[in-house]
């Protein structure tokens, strides 16, 4: 770092033409771009970076190392990788896209992060099924309804759901052979539904690349709340990708990827071994939990 250079912020009266004119003359290069939406994207966007550049008087170096970095995000992401998804996580750029583009509404269930272990295609499991298909971890009993934002009930709803096991891995780190705590099911005739799954459990975000790297220098951590994931679509209405949060989880306020919202943290009873479960399954030798999740749909 120059000892010549002003501190972030400083205004450097000087050279403020020879600035203003560089941003000038890049906003009106895109004065011919067909595209009204492209033009004030890029307008934008050269807008704010100059301004950033500006601000924290940036150094050669530092732009050299911020070129670097961007290279080897792209060099980390491959057909199962998607490092610069993953670099938009923890900016929050991914979840505030969610905010503009999900406004709060009514009591309909908020949307939260995809994430980068979605998979099409999961098996059916019948209403009451298990999805965790082998993978280890507490069972847990999650039910609701899905209903639209006037109340009415939505059956025959489809929900996605995936989550990981109590290792922190997801059926698809294991390999590409391996489908388990993932499943598909429908909602009933009354818009509800119940499925056996596995109690959420903490755990990181791939951070072994890059991204993993800026963690560790800004001192983040890589964890993520504890979460299982819901995808609920039903004809007419809006799809909605969301998280059931696990209420008392000490991630809830620093999660790596900020997906929280108050609205979808919910209370996991736990039940000691032995105690009665809600279908007749037998388990005499675990503790399990259960958890409500209703889902509210808004008109498409
Ligand atoms: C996840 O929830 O699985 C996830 C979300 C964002 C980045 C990485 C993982
Ligand atoms: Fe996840």
């Amino acid at each position: 770092m120059s000892a010549a250079r002003p501190p972030a912020g400083t205004d450097v009266p000087h050279q403020r033409p020879v600035e203003d004119e560089l941003t000038q003359a890049v906003l009106d290069s895109f004065r011919d771009t067909e595209d009204p939406r492209l033009r004030e994207l890029m307008r934008s966007l050269v807008r704010h970076l100059h301004a950033f550049i500006r601000d924290v008087r940036l150094t050669e170096d530092e732009w050299q190392q911020a070129v670097a970095f961007l290279t080897a995000v792209g060099r980390s992401t491959t057909d199962r990788r998607q490092e610069f998804v993953l670099l938009s996580d923890v900016l929050g750029a991914s979840m505030q896209t969610i905010n503009v583009n999900h406004e709060t509404v009514d009591d309909a269930t908020e949307a939260t992060v995809v994430g980068p272990f979605f998979v099409e295609g999961a098996p059916e499991i019948p209403l009451g099924g298990d999805l965790a298909g082998g993978a280890p971890g507490e069972p847990c009993w999650v039910e609701g309804t899905v209903t639209d934002t006037a109340g009415n009930p939505v059956p025959g709803a489809r929900l996605d759901v995936w989550e990981a096991d109590e290792d922190g891995l997801y059926d698809v780190q294991y390999g590409p052979d391996r489908t388990a705590a993932r499943a598909h099911l429908f909602t009933d005739d009354h818009g509800h539904y119940a499925f056996w799954g596995l109690t959420p459990t903490p755990y990181p975000v791939p951070h072994d690349g890059p991204v993993g790297a800026l963690l560790a220098r800004t001192g983040r951590s890589p964890l993520r709340a504890s979460h299982l994931h819901v995808k609920a679509t039903a004809a007419g209405l809006r799809t909605v990708i969301t998280h059931i949060f696990v209420e008392g989880d000490r991630l809830l306020s620093q999660d790596a990827v900020f997906g929280v919202k108050d609205s979808l943290v919910k209370k996991f009873d736990r039940q000691p071994p032995g105690t009665p479960t809600p279908d007749g399954r037998l388990l005499p030798d675990r503790s399990w939990t259960r958890v409500r999740f209703d889902i509210v749909l808004r008109h498409a």
